[in-house]
């Protein structure tokens, strides 16, 4: 088998990458290790900047966001049992984030995949990107039991945190890391969020809460808990009880609990490799780089990472120019590092820190205030959370 960009995963980066090539007129094939529903059980956070919602567009994939997510126009944030919004939109000149479920989204890029009948070999095992160093790059994989090689003129590596492109190139990458000491248990139910027009960010004694939403019927929020914890051990009562003793009062007595369907505890990372081209072979998505999901830039610098890239092979089959794959690594890098500094702010900005103490927990409280009580320092939130510009 044959085509111009062979792509290594199935998330959300690989999928979207495909969809903007095809629309580009550029052939791909998408090998994906696990199965179609495997990839849409996953559950992460579904907050859209404005240019991942035009790149979806752009992609014509736009119309399941456009139908079903939710423009939030501000945030709230919770501190000293007081609420304190920030008016996002208006400090930022009208810029909003938009509440769209990463499910929903996989989901609608997978079934314009199939539409448009581009192929995908899901359960594809032993994925091996290889010659990427010279100018015949291929991919092996096996499926069934037999194997196949892809020839093609570029590979991808969409293959998220524990993907086999970034092992391949491990001995060429320099890696940056922070390993946070806490994690965050999330729980999706199909209750009314408790406040469907911002995202609150609490910051309690008892640690850190979010409440957010996939839709008008279905919820999403988290607790800061110990790493270690076990499911196992917080029952639905267990958490939500949790959830209202870290939120104000009014939050607390309006909240709408109901079974989950939903529960897992995630460990906290930032996490740089560079570069992320390696000869023929491009990295993107959460296989170069992983935030913290305070802010949820996650989805976001993955759909950057894949414009760029795009953007990149245009030029080289349209205009015969190899500027933009030349400069794909240091232009998304750039990005990537101005949201990995914002995310690791939130993260220290609203988590009780178990070796900081007092002193830690004072300087949090200072900055809070200052936050909500000046207008620049309000603004450099809003506008990073909002999204720079690409
Ligand atoms: N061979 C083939 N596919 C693989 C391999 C492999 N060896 N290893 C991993 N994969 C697949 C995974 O099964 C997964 O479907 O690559 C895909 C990577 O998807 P994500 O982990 O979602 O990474 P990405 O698409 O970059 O996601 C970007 O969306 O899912 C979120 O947290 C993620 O916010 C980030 C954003
Ligand atoms: C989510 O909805 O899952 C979510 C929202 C905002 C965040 C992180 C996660 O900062």
């Amino acid at each position: 088998m044959r085509t111009q960009v062979a792509i290594i995963g199935a998330g959300p980066s690989g999928l979207l990458l495909g969809q903007l090539l095809h629309k580009a007129g550029i052939d791909n094939v998408i090998l994906e290790r696990q199965s179609g529903e495997y990839v849409l059980g996953r559950i992460r956070a579904g907050i859209l900047e404005q240019v991942t919602v035009d790149l979806l567009r752009e992609a014509g994939v736009g119309a399941g966001v456009d139908a079903a997510g939710t423009v939030h126009h501000s945030i709230e944030l919770v501190f000293g049992g007081a609420r304190h919004p920030i008016d996002v939109h208006g400090l930022t000149g009208g810029k909003v984030v938009t509440a769209y479920g990463q499910t929903e989204l996989t989901r609608d890029l997978m079934q314009a995949r199939q539409a448009a009948g581009l192929a995908t070999v899901y359960e594809a095992a032993n994925v091996s990107p290889l010659d990427f160093g010279g100018g015949k790059p291929r991919v092996s994989y096996q499926k069934d039991g037999a194997t196949h090689t892809l020839e093609c003129d570029f590979i991808a590596g969409c293959d998220g945190f524990h993907g086999v492109s970034r092992a391949t190139v491990k001995d060429s990458i320099t890696e940056y890391e922070k390993v946070y000491p806490f994690g965050w248990l999330g729980v999706l139910a199909d209750v009314p969020p408790v406040s469907p027009h911002a995202i609150v960010y609490g910051n309690s004694e008892r640690g850190f809460s979010l409440c957010s939403m996939r839709s008008l019927t279905r919820s999403r929020y988290y607790v800061q808990c110990p790493v270690d914890d076990r499911v196992e051990d917080w029952s639905d009562q267990r958490f939500w009880d949790e959830l209202r003793l870290r939120l104000d009062k009014d939050l607390a007595e309006r909240i709408v609990t109901g079974p989950s369907i939903e529960k897992s505890i995630a460990p906290l990372r930032s996490f740089v490799a560079e570069p992320m081209r390696f000869g023929r072979l491009f990295l993107a998505g959460d296989a170069s780089h992983i935030v913290p999901p305070t802010g949820a830039k996650g989805l976001n610098l993955a759909a950057s990472d894949v414009k760029y890239l795009c953007g990149a092979f245009i030029e080289f089959y349209r205009d015969n120019s190899s500027a933009g794959i030349d400069n794909y690594s240091q232009r998304c890098l750039r990005r990537v590092w101005k949201a990995e500094r914002f995310s690791w702010w939130l993260t220290s900005l609203m988590h009780r820190f178990p070796d900081t103490e007092g002193f830690g927990q004072k300087l949090q409280e200072a900055e809070l205030d200052y936050l909500v009580n000046s207008k620049a320092a309000s603004t450099a939130l809003a506008e990073n959370y909002v999204g720079l510009p690409l």
